[in-house]
């Protein structure tokens, strides 16, 4: 005897059983007791939202026994042949196997066909995105004028795939995805059903994995019956599901808190020798560090996460270790790792990557890694009680670059009603300085050699304001960053141009700081790359606004066509590029054109 699939038998099989879609439950009901079906219908929604459900309980509603009704009896013998899937009255069609316009002819020769039992000849035709063009064209005048006794439902995941003419000869409805409580309430409901036993914390974790779809978590508890019996325990469920056990994600937390990138590879190293699927592994984290997040700014634990009381007060007390910033800056390293694995990047790599970013801003030199850096430093000053004014505070020794950030303030979980003038890192009162300001204060003294650590300058003291000074502010000498460093920041000043003007930012990639003499600094380009220069040359302010932005500094700038001087400075990463070959580049990267002079003058848009 073949059994049914846990979802199929558990199909609504009256309009009360459906979970949600109150809207359309209400409108359909209406519709039919009004004696106002229409006759062409479009269910749009994603998987499992029960879409096929209800086109089902419509033809039941419309082949009751005595005539169409909403509150049909699910024993009517029609209703059982629907649900059942052998009723003559009711035709699914699968557009993804049928979308030829034989198809099509072939159903508008059987709409013809009266009902057998006098009700109405339902066509469901799901995955209708996928028809053809000339099938959709052969269906139109059948779809906007069908005989009497048929009604269409087009059911859908993809709407803007389905032409215009057809979407406005149909009553569409979208179905919204359940939530977790909703998932949750039918998983509940069908375990009592079938006799299965799940905990209420496996139920969340289904629920979860479901991601929307009630096909999915009743395939999932289906999956974990046959794999474990009908007493489900939380491990078949981590098993089944792949997903890392909340071990490993708390433990990966724990790392960034502490700044841990050992105690993170370690995470990484067990978990693939556990063979749980990574990226499964990258969305949980990512999950947790959200859930670490909402906690931190609701102040408590919502009930809303469906997790047990035991990691529940892991949940607030890690929550109460990572600073907000920190927190965000996590998710979004890993939404790039798992983008990164999308394009096809090695799993492990991405992973390890996010986690040593984000146990390690200071390795990362990307410029959000620096703009973090500065916020960190931010509330150090504040937690030191110095003003956020971009008074000085001297970087900690030993570090020899003169940029090593100091240690975060720990989390400052936000009262549950505060207003968001910042959270963590709020600041209240004076607008907080712009990051490249208190960047540059706090990294002030650029230009001269590392090891000597800038004396931090005296903030200026507010007894007498120095008028010139607010008109005019000092240009901080230049001498105190060396060569070395501003190698160091060099990338981060080509993003700054990049952000500003990409072609001008993707020229000065081929540049490399060559020279610093007291404030001059000398800048090398590949010999033969006259345009590169001049092109620069024309956009310097730019350059310096990122200089002094990232170093507090101005120098001046001299721009020369050398190999650096350097050894190797410029030849190694910078292959050298004939005019004629930039220019190509340039017309393939950003679409330019070359200008002649004798060019007809381009036509007023
Ligand atoms: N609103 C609901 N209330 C209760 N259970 C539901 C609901 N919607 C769907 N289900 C359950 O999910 C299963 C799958 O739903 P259904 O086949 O109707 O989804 P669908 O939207 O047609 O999916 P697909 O786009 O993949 O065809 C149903 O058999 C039923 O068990
Ligand atoms: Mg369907």
């Amino acid at each position: 005897m073949v059994v049914l699939s846990l979802y199929r038998r558990h199909r609504p099989r009256t309009f009360d059983e459906v979970v949600g879609q109150k809207h359309i439950v209400r409108t359909l009901r209406n519709a039919i007791e009004l004696g106002k079906v229409h006759h062409a219908y479009l269910f749009v929604g994603s998987r499992g939202t029960g879409k096929t459900s209800m086109a089902k309980l419509l033809a039941c509603a419309l082949n009751a026994e005595g005539g169409p009704r909403a509150d049909f009896s699910p024993d009517d013998p029609a209703s059982r042949a629907i649900a059942a899937g052998t009723s003559l009255d009711v035709v699914e069609m699968d557009a993804a196997s049928n979308n030829s316009v034989d198809d099509i002819r072939e159903l508008r020769e059987n709409v013809a066909l009266q009902p057998m039992a006098g009700g109405r000849r339902v066509y469901i035709l799901d995955e209708a995105h996928m028809l053809s063009t000339s099938a959709w064209n052969a269906f139109l005048k059948t779809l906007e004028e069908p005989p009497p006794h048929v009604v269409f439902v087009l059911a859908t995941t993809e709407a803007h795939k389905v032409p215009a003419t057809i979407v406005d000869r149909c009553h569409r409805f979208d179905f919204g995805r359940p939530s977790l409580e909703q998932l949750a309430g039918v998983l509940r409901r069908v375990a009592g059903e079938e006799g299965i036993e799940v905990p209420d914390a496996a139920v969340g974790m289904i629920a979860r994995a479901a991601t929307g779809s009630f096909r999915d978590a009743l395939g999932t508890l289906e999956q974990l019956v046959t794999y474990g019996g009908a007493r489900i325990e939380l491990r078949d469920v981590l098993e089944v599901l792949g997903v890392a056990d909340a071990e490993l994600v708390f433990e990966a937390a724990d790392a960034l808190a502490d700044h841990d990138s050992r105690a993170a590879l370690l995470c990484v190293e067990r978990l693939a020798a556990s063979g749980r699927e990574l990226p499964q592994f990258i969305r949980d984290l990512a999950a947790h560090l959200r859930h670490l997040f909402v906690t931190q700014t609701l102040g408590e634990v919502p009930d809303t996460f469906s997790v047990t009381a035991e990691h529940s007060g892991r949940i607030a007390a890690q929550a109460e270790r990572i600073p907000e910033g920190e927190l965000l800056r996590g998710i979004d390293l890993l939404a790039a790792a798992l983008a990164a694995i999308k394009d096809g990047s090695e799993p492990r790599i991405q992973l390890e990557l996010a986690l040593m970013k984000a146990t390690r801003p200071d390795a990362d030199l990307s410029l959000g890694a620096l703009a973090f850096r500065v916020e960190r430093l931010e509330e150090r000053l504040k937690a030191l009680g110095g003003g956020g004014d971009g008074a000085t505070v001297a970087p900690p020794s030993g570090s020899g670059d003169g940029l090593t950030a100091a240690e975060p303030a720990p989390a400052q979980p936000r009262p549950a009603s505060s207003s968001s003038n910042g959270g963590a890192s709020g600041a209240v009162g004076a607008p907080a300085p712009s990051p490249a300001e208190s960047a540059a204060a706090v990294v002030s003294a650029p230009f001269g050699d590392a090891t000597t650590a800038p004396s931090p300058a005296p903030p200026p003291s507010p007894a007498e304001p120095d008028s010139s000074a607010a008109s005019d502010p000092p240009q901080p000498s230049t001498s105190a960053l060396d060569l070395t460093a501003l190698r160091t920041l060099w990338p981060s000043v080509v993003d700054a141009v990049r952000a500003e003007n990409a072609m001008v930012g993707a020229l000065l990639g081929e540049a490399r700081p060559a020279e610093l003499e007291g404030d001059r600094l000398t800048v090398a380009l590949p010999p033969g790359a006259d345009f590169t220069r001049r092109k620069i040359e024309a956009n310097r302010p730019l350059v310096q606004t990122a200089l002094r932005r990232l170093t507090g500094g101005a120098p001046m700038l001299s721009f020369e066509l050398s190999d650096g001087g350097q050894a190797g400075a410029l030849t190694a990463s910078a292959p050298m590029l004939t005019e004629e070959e930039l220019l190509e580049r340039l017309k393939q990267e950003f679409g330019a054109r070359e200008i002649f002079e004798d060019d007809p003058p381009k036509p007023e848009e």
